[in-house]
């Protein structure tokens, strides 16, 4: 893996999410906790709805178009919907939040 800094873990609040660009598309940052973060595309599965302006409940996102439920942790729908959305690795090293470059392809603008 090749981690890349995306921005400080403080720019996020609690519960909330941002948006970074890739050569994947857009990803979605959500912050789950003080020091949490995962990182899913911005796509819904579903009919694209954008997740980074859906509602964070522990380590899921509810889709703002269809309230639609993914797991951030694995991508996969939650109780009776179904598919999945990517996700991507990141980690927090101190106070910055780094995603793998290997799985997002080098990012193109904040
Ligand atoms: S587009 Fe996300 S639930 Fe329908």
């Amino acid at each position: 893996m090749s981690w890349i800094d995306i921005g400080a873990l403080d720019d996020i609040p609690v519960r909330g999410a941002r948006v970074v660009k890739a050569e994947v598309g857009c990803i979605a940052l959500f912050r789950t906790d003080e020091a949490e973060v995962y990182a899913t595309t911005n796509t819904c599965a579903h009919k694209g709805g954008p997740l980074s302006e859906g509602i964070v409940h522990g380590r899921r996102v509810t889709c703002p178009l269809h309230n639609w439920v993914w797991s951030l942790e694995t991508g996969e729908a939650q109780g009776a919907d179904e598919g999945r959305i990517a996700t991507y690795p990141v980690r927090i090293e101190a106070g910055r939040i780094l995603i793998d470059g290997d799985a997002v392809g080098k990012r193109s603008a904040a």
